[in-house]
């Protein structure tokens, strides 16, 4: 899928060449890159992006060691190039009820403060319901579980302010490098579920402020990746990616052009009320700066969460034998 935004133009934004069903499940990002244009008018470079929409990551870094290719997706793993774009639910997404993330979140915030922590519940409860997100934060610990890639409900679920325990993922989103284990989650050992959610409710049934000062500093991650910085970050990753192109693009001669009304055109009901519902405005601000990339600031970073989920595994282990002595 080929993506050009001409620059210092308002006209056109993206020239995809998907099957219909790829631009079907593409639209929802599609419409908001079109917001990006209109956000930052004349500031997002002309681009090529390949995007793939399907859950998992294909780009297997061991195998493409001597080039990897740049290929967008929802996540990615540790083993994988795949590069991590924001996914469709952070605009809302019609099928499962979820608004506008910013909008989610107030009220998932709201809700959380209904009851205080000492009045909590303190079951752990598992991913999240049926019911209105904004009713499910009356538990002291919430799990998270990945499912078959990534999963949209991780950031609902650290909403909360409760102390979320989160099965160590295999895959990563665009954010998950900014959650930092015992500061703003706790680890639970993805071989050893079971007694490892047990030492963790433990622990925190033992530790209550500490408990609740974790689960509170979650809520604020999350409070700091409200939809602006979503833009920013996708005006940033797109700006950087521009940079590595070697050659000007241009879209090929099969392409397709979308403008809003095509987008209109391929969104279905639900879809089009949203995008109506917030059109989009240049920023009165400029993005926010970037600071300048550092390997090793991002390598060390890697580390000391892998020491941390370390240490707690061996903090499980030392009470497993202690309890069979
Ligand atoms: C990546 O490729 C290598 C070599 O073929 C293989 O051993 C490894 O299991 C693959 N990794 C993943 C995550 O698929």
């Amino acid at each position: 899928m080929g993506l050009l935004s001409p620059k210092n133009t308002t006209r056109t934004t993206a020239h995809l060449l998907p099957t219909v069903t790829a631009l079907a499940v593409f639209s929802v990002t599609a419409i908001f890159l079109y917001k990006l244009l209109k956000r930052y008018p004349g500031m997002v470079p002309d681009v090529d992006m390949m995007f793939d929409c399907m859950d998992k990551p294909r780009i297997n870094t061991t195998e493409h060691r001597s080039m990897p290719l740049p290929l967008f997706r929802y996540c990615t793993t540790e083993d994988h190039s795949d590069i991590p774009f924001p996914d469709w639910s952070f605009w809302g997404w019609p099928e499962t009820n979820l608004r506008p993330w910013d909008e989610e979140f107030r009220d998932i915030k709201r809700g959380s403060q209904r009851i205080s922590w000492s009045r909590k519940d303190w079951a752990a409860r598992i991913g999240y319901g049926k019911s209105k997100l904004s009713n499910q934060c009356d538990y002291k610990y919430k799990i998270y579980a990945e499912g078959y890639a990534w999963s949209v409900s991780l950031k609902y679920i650290l909403s909360c302010g409760s102390l979320a325990l989160i099965i160590t993922p295999d895959y990563e989103d665009f954010f998950s490098r900014g959650l930092i284990p015992l500061k703003n989650y706790w680890p639970v050992s993805s071989n050893n579920i079971c007694p490892s959610i047990k030492y963790a409710v433990d622990w925190g049934n033992g530790h209550s402020s500490e408990a609740k000062a974790i689960g509170k500093e979650g809520q604020k991650l999350m409070e700091t990746l409200s939809t602006d910085s979503v833009y920013d970050y996708m005006f940033h990753l797109i700006a950087e990616y521009s940079k590595l192109q070697d050659f000007k693009p241009v879209p090929p001669s099969s392409a397709k052009q979308l403008c809003s009304d095509s987008l209109l055109c391929i969104a279905d009901y639900e879809q089009r009320q949203y995008l109506q519902q917030s059109t989009a405005f240049p920023s009165q601000a400029p993005p926010c700066t970037l600071l300048p990339a550092d390997r090793n600031v991002i390598k060390s970073w890697k580390q000391q969460k892998k020491k941390i989920i370390k240490d707690v595994e061996d903090m499980e282990k030392v009470k497993a034998q202690r309890r069979s002595k």
